[in-house]
């Protein structure tokens, strides 16, 4: 018993991984292990025999496995040791920098009034950038001949020649998805449509590509004061103070009667602070859907009326956050836009605010 003492607890002392400690732990404890095998002897044995040699053995087989199982956990925590060595990391670097990109203001603003409609009860509606001449001109009230259509500076395409029908255009406003949607979904009705629209021109606060959005509601009494509530209630949420409108009277094919509004606000060296003051700046056009307007979209006007409006986004975005120059929206320039832009989680809710 001392020589498979001292035998197995040298193995054991000297096994350098679990499989080796494992094989011993067969041969020496296993069903046919080296002492499992003189066990099987003791019934062999005289009663006087079995009575030295049976806690001898018994004490031996405890002493083996307690050998192995505390060898087994010294092999596990120099494994661990050994792996702690190699995934050792320093956690006091600093990080390493991504980049991220930034919401540009059109898309921020975009999303701002979106949000604000909404909860008005709007939903929003899309419609082609590239028109026919009816959706963005006839629809409207706006017939050939008309002083508006050279007014606007439109974008003309192509036609073939030969070819006499009247060109496409590229929509000069947002209201063509008025008629869209009426013919779409008729009467009642509360929309927005936010999106591109172009006019040859361009300076400090025009650029050929700009964005509207327009709001068209449609019902049975619905009148100029809805209009106005509307607007208010939208540019107080908008600028986060009550802001005053004035409206003035004015004049569009495609409402009657029409009205240009304008925002309250106050000059201070340069820069215009909403809200507040007594100067007055105009942000939108606006009035009562012409007849004509919604018989071209397929509503009787003798049963229905409504209001529409077309603002500037791009305008809205300047007045609110303080770029003076409508152009550069367009540079793609990475310092402005890492300046003016949002970050991507800054999504304008009502209940983070705006
Ligand atoms: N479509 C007009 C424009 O672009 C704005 C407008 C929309 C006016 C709806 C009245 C009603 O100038």
């Amino acid at each position: 018993m001392d020589d498979l003492r001292d035998k197995y607890v040298s193995l054991i002392a000297a096994a350098s991984d679990e499989s080796t400690l494992e094989d011993l732990r067969v041969q020496a404890v296993g069903k046919k292990g080296e002492i499992s095998l003189q066990m099987r002897q003791l019934g062999k044995m005289s009663p006087e025999e079995r009575q030295t040699a049976g806690p001898m053995l018994n004490a031996l087989r405890d002493e083996i496995n307690s050998a192995l199982a505390a060898k087994k956990t010294a092999l596990g925590d120099a494994a661990l040791d050994e792996r702690l060595r190699g995934e050792w990391l320093d956690v006091t670097l600093p990080g390493r920098q991504r980049p991220a990109g930034t919401i540009h203001p059109i898309s921020q603003v975009t999303d701002e009034v979106t949000a604000i409609l909404a909860d008005l009860g709007f939903a929003v509606a899309e419609g082609p950038q590239i028109e026919s001449d009816w959706y963005n001109f006839d629809a409207l009230n706006i017939p050939g001949h008309h002083p508006a259509r050279a007014e606007m500076d439109t974008f003309y395409t192509h036609r073939a020649e030969g070819d006499d029908r009247p060109p496409h255009v590229l929509r000069t406003h947002t209201s063509p998805v008025q008629i869209r949607h009426m013919e779409a979904h008729g009467a009642p009705c509360r929309i927005i449509c936010p999106g591109r629209v172009y006019r040859a021109d361009y300076d400090q606060t025009h650029t050929p590509m700009f964005n509207q959005v327009e709001g068209l509601a449609i019902d049975k009494d619905i009148s100029m004061a809805n209009l106005k509530w509307t607007l208010e209630e939208f540019f107080s949420v908008f600028f986060g103070t009550e802001v005053k409108t004035r409206f003035r009277a004015s004049h569009f094919p495609f409402t009657e009667p029409s009205a240009e509004v304008d925002i309250q606000c106050r000059w201070e060296n340069g820069s215009v602070k909403v809200g507040e003051g007594d100067d007055w700046l105009e942000v939108l056009g606006s009035g009562m859907v012409h007849p004509k307007v919604l018989q071209a979209g397929g509503i009787d006007p003798a049963e229905w009326q409504g209001f529409a409006f077309g603002m500037g986004i791009d305008r809205m975005a300047m007045l609110k956050y303080g770029i003076p120059d409508l152009r550069a929206f367009f540079d793609s320039d990475l310092r402005w836009l890492r300046h003016y832009g949002f970050a991507s989680l800054d999504q304008p809710n009502l209940a983070t605010g705006f």
